[in-house]
């Protein structure tokens, strides 16, 4: 397995560009499945998760073909709907072709995702959803097997919690059943929007866009659409962080600031100068860092995907910073890492205290998920030093070219070979 090394203590200067959303180009990408033709989503990353994802299209029948950042997919025909265990295991958001496919199919076998290293991550809201809506659900040898025979019904829908891709399953099992569907406390991040745009782009009938109920009235066809996907937020928030960290200079373009619009004010309470447009961000760090207090909350609240990183920022800060993680229940997988690298962070229940005391040294550290990968990243750049970071296939689901952007940056950074 490969390992990052990076020598820390080196001020990131330069400018990059964000990339698409992987969040966003996943649904996009099974959306896709809901009618024959030849679809195109611009602006997808290259990514382990969106490379998963199509090679679970292919599955079944889907072709696809990439010209830099646009897909084209083509779903004219396609015959299987199982989701194996094998491909379900690698990434959880392949239960997103739930929806898609018994709307186009009437049937979907998929394997459930199984929890992972920062939650049990159920989809008993998704299954709600569509037993609501005529399915019938069997469990069995760790496979959701559902069928309806004469097609989806609309149905009302109330989450207890705004789940990201529930509202997404739902809502692509609704664009064509018989009536209309209302989701109600559906999620508001971007990327569900930028879903709603691509279903009415093929001819969906949506209200309620970015906002917590969303209104559903069932169509009886859809054609393929042309769409792009939003950038990435959290790739975006996480290289603000690493400047923050390493401190420097750098802007980032093809970004969307008001995409985070938590995450800026607690950058900037936490000694960030950072000034925006439409479409770029440019941050900077020459002072001292100071403590914040956050809690991950559901969008517009702190993004939970920017908790790990944050928290690696605020190690190095001046003073104490409380971290509640509102969202999953262990989603403190960094913690342990970042305190071999000297950080000093009590984690009680939800809650973190962090006493920043204002450095960290480099050392040989594991990623464990996505984020909290991402977050020894951060670390990495500005402890003194030689950090190494193991099992980063972890980054690679998420974050395009990252080490290419770094060092573009001027970080002292490599990926190499892990001996075996
Ligand atoms: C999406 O996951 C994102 N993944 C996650 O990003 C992100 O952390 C999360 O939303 C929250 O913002 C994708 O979009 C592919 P949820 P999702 O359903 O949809 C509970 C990353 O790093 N819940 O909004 O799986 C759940 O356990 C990943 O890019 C149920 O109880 O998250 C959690 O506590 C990590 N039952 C909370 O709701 C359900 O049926 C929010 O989960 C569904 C969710």
């Amino acid at each position: 397995m490969d390992k990052i090394v990076i020598e820390g203590g080196k001020p990131l200067q330069g400018e990059i560009s964000i990339s698409g959303a992987k969040n966003a180009a996943l649904p996009l990408i099974t959306a896709t499945l809901l009618t024959q033709g030849k679809h195109i989503i611009h602006n997808v990353p290259d990514l382990r998760d969106t490379r998963t994802m199509l090679a679970l299209l292919e599955t079944f029948g889907v072709h696809w073909e990439r010209d830099g950042a646009t897909l084209t997919i083509n779903t004219e025909n396609i015959a299987g709907f199982e989701a194996s265990y094998d491909l379900v295991k690698t990434m959880r958001a392949s239960v997103l072709v739930l929806g898609p496919l018994l709307s186009r199919m009437g049937r979907a076998r998929v394997s459930m995702p199984g929890g992972c290293a920062i939650g049990a991550r159920p989809i008993d809201y998704h299954l709600q959803g569509f037993k609501k809506m005529g399915v019938e659900l069997d469990l069995d040898e760790g496979y959701v097997d559902a069928q309806v025979a004469d097609g989806l019904n609309g149905c009302t829908v109330y989450f207890d919690i705004p789940s990201v891709t529930g509202t997404e399953n739902v809502m692509m099992a609704a664009v064509k059943a018989k009536g209309t569907t209302v989701i109600k406390n559906a999620a508001r991040e971007p990327e569900v929007g930028n879903l709603v745009d691509m279903l009415l782009a093929m001819g969906a009938d949506i209200e309620g866009r970015d906002t917590d109920k969303l209104v559903i009235k069932g169509v009886k066809k859809l054609k393929p659409a042309e769409i792009t996907t939003i950038p990435d937020r959290i790739e975006t928030g996480t290289y603000l962080i690493a400047v923050g960290a390493a401190g420097g200079k750098v802007k980032l373009k093809n970004c969307n600031p008001s995409h985070l619009p938590s995450l800026l004010e607690k950058l900037r309470e936490a000694g960030l100068s950072i000034t925006e447009t439409d479409d770029t961000l440019e941050v900077s760090r020459t002072g001292s860092l100071r403590s914040i207090d956050f809690k991950t909350l559901p969008y517009p609240g702190f993004p939970t995907d920017l908790q790990a990183q944050t928290m690696a920022l605020m190690s190095m800060a001046n003073g104490l910073s409380v971290i509640a993680e509102t969202i999953f229940e262990n989603r403190f997988m960094h913690v342990a890492e970042l305190k071999r690298m000297g950080a000093k962070i009590r984690v009680d229940g939800h809650s973190a205290i962090v006493h920043g005391n204002g450095g960290l040294t480099g050392a040989r550290v594991m990623a464990t998920d996505l984020r909290a990968s991402a977050s020894l990243v951060v670390a990495g750049l500005a402890a003194s030093g030689v950090t190494e970071i193991s099992r980063i296939y972890h980054l690679e689901r998420g974050y395009e070219d990252l080490v290419r952007k770094l060092d573009k940056l001027g970080a002292r950074i490599k990926k190499i070979k892990e001996e075996k």
